[in-house]
């Protein structure tokens, strides 16, 4: 039976450039889009750019425009950014639309009736000159607990400590340079901490997130225990000036973009249902008539906003008598090389000067899916990896096994291929539901694996039977048709599991195959006999490092990072204040923690190191693996007294190379301020390799 699917990929702000952080959602997001279409499946990918709020406001004023004008400019620039990923929206909307108002409108009459909205009065610092209220990034001042210069409203950058921006001593507003003043003005809430809310909350978004163990233990931290009221109401107007949508019976009030931003889902599927006759609008976003369709909602975000798209939103959905999201999948971060993208270290990549330089934006997709999983953990871009991956599996594997054998059979069979089936093929075919489910999971790093797994018994079975060597040989044409044309049969099915990762490349082999658009249900057979294929055209290059280097530089500022970017300035500028951001920035998170990777070792050998005052060069055991470590430990042990002992050694610490050698890891150990370094050592029972965590 198709299932009918809507799902959206969260929307990027207008205000600012497409860059690689964001292509690992759009991706993500993308590939599994073009599986569920692959599968039959009526599935609906929308995006839009979210346009309103105060920064897109002061933007457009800086560069003496309409803030209509600056979201068109850079609705073409996202638009095209996108293309150049073929991240294939069935429509990329806007939310300053129409239809987003509606919906927008809508929603908030609903909830107003169901008694869930409030009008309260609130102080908020305001700036006399420009004659607006301040969101908490437009105000800096001194830190009301460390006493550092220059900070912003919300939190400080030298300390850490999060406050309210009427905290801040001797504030400024950041944008006319003012004494702000604290102002009185009427606000909206939607009603949170309403019982019906809590109630609602605590029932279903356990089940929105359930794919997610992480995102479940979030949601618990938000909301608290049974019985406990954690959640504040949610102010969701602005005062004017704002750019976005007057709400209907408040003249002078605008809705928070947050508010919005969620809505511009529905906005853009309506508008794309306009010029689409087979979608019916409501079956998608009203409650009884999605449920009687069985239809699913999926939304695609980053970590950072589990927030809204699992609380405010579905919550505002529900209350209004709309459908509730199916599942809210989050994401991790990018980081290049182990580190925060960085503007003065070339790691801010935009999209546009990649595609610039000549990239391949396929590389990028294939590694991303090669990495992707579907927890919230950070992907880590390594620029070394990435080359030595898309050269290793792209071309060195998979294009491979066709431009070695396609040439034989154009030239000597006129093209034609002998269909003979043999136990290779029928793994290859059967293979197609494991890789299906791992997409359907969002496990891509585990379908690369299978479907590189299947490349290299492909490659395997090429180099077995040498076509080339046949080639040459008298009374072996027979053969040689048979072995190419198996591979070619291979070649066909591993570009089927590529297809939703690599769209280009599966089309350009599509037509040298001479194949209509492969769906998934072509896994099932072969192509038969004496189907006849076209001339092979080189179908992928190889990337090279200087390339790279190159993308860096273009991407390089040489100032140090002063200020944050604009979309994390805007994130931080229109994110409503929640509990999690509330949090003591000093403590890291769970997951942060999960990020380094502690093994227990054992010292199977230590020796002195000629020169070195303080070191002892170690071979740690860790089960499946020998390294090397350098240890400062000189001073407080004898080698003779470390060998057979277990210890504990961070295992994922980037090589560093030193004087003596190469150090693969980090050893632990105690020490004071007094003398002495104490070695940790795990409990007996332990065994080389076991994780500490
Ligand atoms: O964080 C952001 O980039 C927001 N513009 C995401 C909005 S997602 C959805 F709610 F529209
Ligand atoms: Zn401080």
């Amino acid at each position: 039976m198709p299932r009918k699917i809507l799902v959206t990929s969260a929307l990027p702000y207008a205000n600012g450039a497409i860059h690689l952080g964001h292509l690992v959602e759009y991706i993500q997001t993308d590939i599994w889009a073009r599986f569920q279409k692959m599968r039959g499946h009526e599935c609906w990918y929308v995006c839009a750019d979210d346009t309103h709020g105060t920064p897109v406001m002061l933007r457009a004023e800086k560069e003496g425009i309409a803030p209509e004008q600056l979201i068109a400019r850079v609705h073409q620039e996202h638009t095209r950014d996108f293309a150049g990923f073929h991240v294939a929206f069935d429509n990329y909307h806007t939310t300053h639309s129409e239809e987003t108002r509606f919906f927008a409108n809508d929603i908030y009459g609903k909830l107003k009736a169901a008694g869930l909205i409030e009008v309260r009065s609130i102080e908020q610092f305001y700036d006399p000159v420009k004659e607006m209220f301040l969101p908490d990034r437009f105000i800096k001042g001194e830190c009301p607990q460390c006493g550092a210069a220059d900070q912003y409203g919300d939190s400080c950058e030298a300390c850490g400590a999060a406050y309210a921006p009427t905290d801040l001593k001797n504030p400024v507003s950041a944008v006319s340079g003012a004494v702000p003043v604290r102002k009185s003005s009427d606000h909206y809430f939607f009603r949170l901490s309403d019982p019906r809310c809590q109630e609602f909350l605590r029932r279903a978004t356990r089940e929105i997130c359930k794919a997610q163990p992480e995102a479940v233990n979030k949601l618990q931290e938000w909301l608290g225990e049974e019985g406990e009221n954690r959640l504040s109401d949610w102010d969701i107007s602005r005062d004017a000036p704002y750019f976005g949508f007057e709400i209907p019976d408040a003249p002078g009030k605008y809705f928070y973009v947050w508010l919005d931003a969620p809505i511009g889902y529905f906005g853009s599927l309506k508008n794309l249902a306009a010029r689409t006759p087979a979608i019916d609008v409501a079956a998608f976003t009203d409650k009884a008539a999605a449920a009687k369709a069985g239809s699913e909602l999926y939304h695609f975000v980053g970590k950072d906003i589990l927030y809204f798209h699992a609380l405010f939103w579905p919550a505002e959905l529900e209350f209004a008598g709309y459908r509730v999201p199916t599942a809210v999948f989050a994401h991790g971060f990018l980081t290049v090389d182990g580190q925060k993208m960085s503007k003065s270290r070339g790691t801010f990549i935009t999209a546009e000067s990649y595609l610039k330089q000549g990239l391949d934006p396929e590389w990028l997709r294939y590694y991303y899916a090669a990495k992707l999983n579907a927890t919230m953990e950070d992907i880590d871009l390594s620029l070394d990896d990435f080359v030595a991956r898309v050269n290793s599996d792209l071309v060195g594997k998979y294009v491979n096994i066709a431009s070695r054998c396609a040439g034989f059979i154009g030239k000597r069979f006129g093209g034609r291929l002998v269909a003979d089936d043999s136990p290779l093929l029928a793994e290859a075919r059967a293979a197609a539901g494991t890789i299906a489910d791992h997409y359907e999971a969002r496990e891509y790093g585990k379908a690369v694996r299978e479907i590189m797994a299947l490349a290299d018994r492909a490659n395997q079975f090429v180099n077995e039977h040498a076509p080339w060597e046949l080639a040459k040989q008298a009374g072996a044409e027979g053969r040689l048709q048979r072995v190419c044309s198996q591979a070619l049969q291979l070649f066909r099915l591993l570009t089927i599991y590529l297809k939703p990762v690599l769209p280009k490349l599966a089309a350009e082999a599509e037509a040298f195959l001479r194949l209509a658009p492969l769906a998934w249900a072509d896994a099932a057979s072969l192509l038969p006999d004496g189907h006849e294929i076209g001339e092979y055209r080189h179908l992928a290059s190889r990337v090279e490092r200087k390339q790279i280097d190159a993308l860096l530089e273009a991407n390089r500022e040489s100032l140090a990072p002063a200020a944050p970017d604009s979309h994390s300035q805007q994130r931080h500028a229109e994110r409503q204040q929640h509990a999690e951001e509330k949090a003591v920035v000093t403590h890291i998170s769970i997951d942060e923690f999960a990020r380094v990777d502690l093994r227990v070792a054992r010292i199977a050998a230590a020796e002195h190191v000629e020169g070195a005052e303080k070191l002892i060069k170690l071979t740690l055991d860790l089960g499946a693996e020998t390294r090397t470590v350098f240890a400062g430990i000189k001073s407080a042990y004898d080698p003779a007294a470390l060998v057979g002992r277990l210890t504990v050694v961070v295992a994922n610490l980037a090589p560093r190379k030193m004087k003596f050698g190469v150090s693969e890891g980090m050893i632990l150990a105690a020490s004071g301020d007094g003398p002495g370094i104490f070695l940790l050592s795990p409990d007996s029972g332990a065994q080389p390799g076991m994780k500490v965590k």
